[in-house]
């Protein structure tokens, strides 16, 4: 079995063939499914989401893209969605200084207000991080030193710095697609040396298709192919690295029931 650790089914891309593109992932053997809130006032159809596939979960959070305009959220307003059963993770949160589509102050604001939830309720928080490694480095670092909190960096393609301090807080590293790409020498790098109790695999679909599919519009199915060049990276044969990100995501998102 193999887990799509985060994707974004509520996207209009998908609005017409959700039964078809669940069925596929289905077929492919991805067994769970997180589809990740981007804005805590879209929750509501997320959650119909993953309430209507028994094998498909959601989170709860505001993407730091939009944490300007969600400026006035607050840590109730994650807290009191996330007691549902179907809520698993907290986030998508974290810092984007690539687009800074959000105030830096902003998005930090609402980055230490996701951590804060993820260590009220135990549940793992799911980070972006785009060309901010220092910043999400040295938060995690002082957050953690007020009361630890388990966590994911979604979308790996920080350097080695990010990935060894995240690692020494018990963080979890997830790769998509980008990990099948060409230039992409120096992830695939990183993604060898990990341990092997801390990689997880994601589609983030519906961007970033791996190998053959890229271009097309991106599905949970294809995480089958991230995980076979995640598994060649790593020299260990593809039933084995699917049994470890597998087990890697039930010890991470420990609210999913275990199969
Ligand atoms: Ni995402």
């Amino acid at each position: 079995m193999l887990i799509d650790s985060h994707c974004h089914l509520d996207f209009p891309d998908f609005a017409d063939e959700l039964d078809a593109v669940v069925g596929r992932a289905r077929a492919a053997g991805i067994g769970r499914m997180v589809t990740i809130s981007t804005r805590i006032r879209r929750f509501e159809p997320l959650r119909r989401i993953a309430k209507r596939f028994d094998e498909v979960y959601c989170s709860i959070g505001t993407h730091p893209h939009h944490s300007a305009e969600e400026a006035d959220i607050g840590l109730a307003d994650i807290l009191t969605p996330a007691q549902d059963a179907k809520v698993v993770a907290i986030g998508e949160t974290g810092l984007d200084y690539f687009r800074n589509n959000s105030p830096r102050d902003a998005q930090e604001r609402g980055f230490r207000m996701h951590i804060a939830a993820a260590r009220e309720t135990g549940l793992p928080l799911v980070i972006h991080a785009r060309d901010a490694d220092d910043d999400i480095a040295r938060i995690l670092e002082e957050e953690s030193g007020k009361g630890a909190f388990p966590f994911v960096l979604h979308c790996f393609t920080g350097g080695p710095d990010l990935a060894r301090r995240a690692l020494a807080l018990g963080g979890y590293i997830s790769f998509t697609g980008i990990l099948t790409f060409k230039a992409s020498e120096a992830l695939r790098a990183i993604a060898a040396g990990l341990p092997e109790d801390r990689i997880l695999l994601e589609t983030d679909a519906p961007y970033l298709a791996p190998g053959p599919y890229r271009g097309k519009r991106n599905e949970p199915a294809y995480v089958v192919e991230t995980a076979r060049v995640l598994a060649e990276t790593r020299r260990v044969s593809p039933t084995a690295m699917a049994a470890q990100t597998t087990a890697n995501f039930f010890r991470l998102f420990s609210k999913v029931p275990a199969v």
